[in-house]
């Protein structure tokens, strides 16, 4: 097959960046295809089935006929009951019309920032922060401007720091709390202090990303929407894939004001429509069975994110914070670099990454696709067992390092 030249690709996709855990994936492939037993720690997913009484809702939206587009913001009934879940576990107040359902969190952020930002427009994104978030800045021809978290600071943006980055040219403040990839958590008063900056800036809005609300170890769950003195300009984002183990099934929402919800719904419009029928009735019946089955996930998180911890406290050289929410740990591994191994130098998170899948045959993401490249970031959505066994061969792997 003829190859496309790259100048007849749009400068739109030319300026995306290639995922950095592409050559990660790859080599994985590869070495699972030699028959090399790859321990795969870079999955941003629960490895929880969705709760049974989820999916008997989808096999029942099948069979009474929910097959059909939805309105475009989703089926009223979901919106109402995201709009009850608002009240019932943020004690925040919106109705239907605030709500736009979408195909995962993803479509969510993606739409927001397609309707906030034009070329130009200066984003400022609390780092380390999800991939997705710069590239999807950069879609918009907007300009991501990464706030550095100090390690020392829980990886924290701080009121000051912000305060010193809001330029005139700033129109969007987008951060996950909690956070993928270091697991830190706002609580309520370190809202309130970043609140309090951007209530002096109005024409800052916020993407308050919360999509990991229920893995939360710590206190009760902030949310930058609860200050009304900001509210209106507070687009929250949340969905189903990991506190209810649904990454499969594509929906995520926003609560915003009204005419944010308009334009992201024309937005969506015209790229997806209405995410799928059945999926939406799933995500229905998620709700209303209230939040346990998540809850009970985020035991297990917790008593995982305890045994990693526990075993890294072992491992030379690794430097980490105590995650209070997510499934990740994001380790400073910048000890590693100079070090090596064969007359191969380790000079990056990056090098040090692809060292410890072909040796210890553990995949992980380094912190280059997060905005910390002296980072690696591990997943610790799985079983017990192969997390003791991963950090077990990591261990030995390191200790080769010279
Ligand atoms: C911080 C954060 N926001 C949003 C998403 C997207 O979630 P969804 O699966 O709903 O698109 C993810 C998924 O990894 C995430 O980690």
């Amino acid at each position: 097959m003829q190859n496309i030249a790259s100048h007849i690709l749009s400068d739109r996709i030319m300026a995306l960046s290639e995922s950095q855990t592409i050559a990660m994936a790859k080599k994985g492939r590869e070495l699972a295809a030699q028959g090399h037993d790859i321990i795969n720690l870079s999955f941003g997913e629960p490895d929880f089935q969705t709760p049974q009484y989820i999916k008997d809702a989808a096999k029942e939206a099948i069979d009474d006929g929910f097959t059909f587009y939805t309105p475009v913001p989703g089926y009223p009934a979901l919106r109402q009951a995201i709009a009850d879940k608002f009240k019932r576990d943020n004690n925040l107040d919106y109705g239907p019309d605030n709500i736009v359902v979408s195909t995962g969190a993803k479509q969510s952020i993606a739409n927001a920032v397609m309707c906030l930002v034009n070329p130009g427009d200066e984003v400022i994104v609390f780092s380390p922060y999800w991939v997705s978030y710069e590239e999807i800045v950069k879609l918009a021809e907007g300009i991501p401007v990464p706030l550095q978290g100090r390690l020392e600071n829980d990886f924290k943006v701080t009121p000051e720091q912000l305060e010193n980055a809001i330029t005139s040219n700033t129109k969007v403040v987008m951060y996950s709390s909690p956070c993928n990839p270091t697991g830190s958590v706002f609580d309520e008063q370190e809202l309130l202090a970043i609140a309090k900056v951007l209530e002096k800036h109005p024409q800052v809005y916020i993407i308050a990303d919360e999509i990991y609300e229920y893995i939360n170890f710590g206190g009760k769950h902030a949310s930058m929407a609860g200050f009304d003195f900001i509210k209106d300009r507070v687009i929250t984002v949340n969905g189903f894939s990991k506190g209810y183990a649904m990454t499969g099934w594509r929906v995520g929402y926003i609560a915003a004001h009204k005419d944010i919800a308009v334009a992201c719904e024309k937005m969506q419009s015209q790229i997806t429509s209405g995410t799928c029928s059945i999926a939406q009735k799933a995500a229905h019946a998620a709700l209303l069975g209230g939040n346990e089955s998540a809850l009970e996930m985020r035991d297990a998180y917790l008593r995982r994110r305890d045994l990693v911890l526990e075993i890294m406290q072992d491992i030379p050289g690794f430097k980490t914070n105590v995650p209070t929410g997510a499934f990740y740990i994001f380790p400073d591994v910048s000890y590693y670099f100079g070090k090596s191994i064969n007359g191969n130098i380790i000079n990056s998170a990056l090098d040090l990454s692809l060292y410890l899948l072909t040796d210890a045959h553990v995949a992980l993401v380094s912190g280059e696709a997060f905005g910390a490249p002296q980072c690696i970031r591990f997943s610790y959505a799985t079983s017990d067992d192969k997390l003791i066994e991963a950090l077990r061969r990591i261990k030995e792997s390191l200790a080769k390092l010279q």
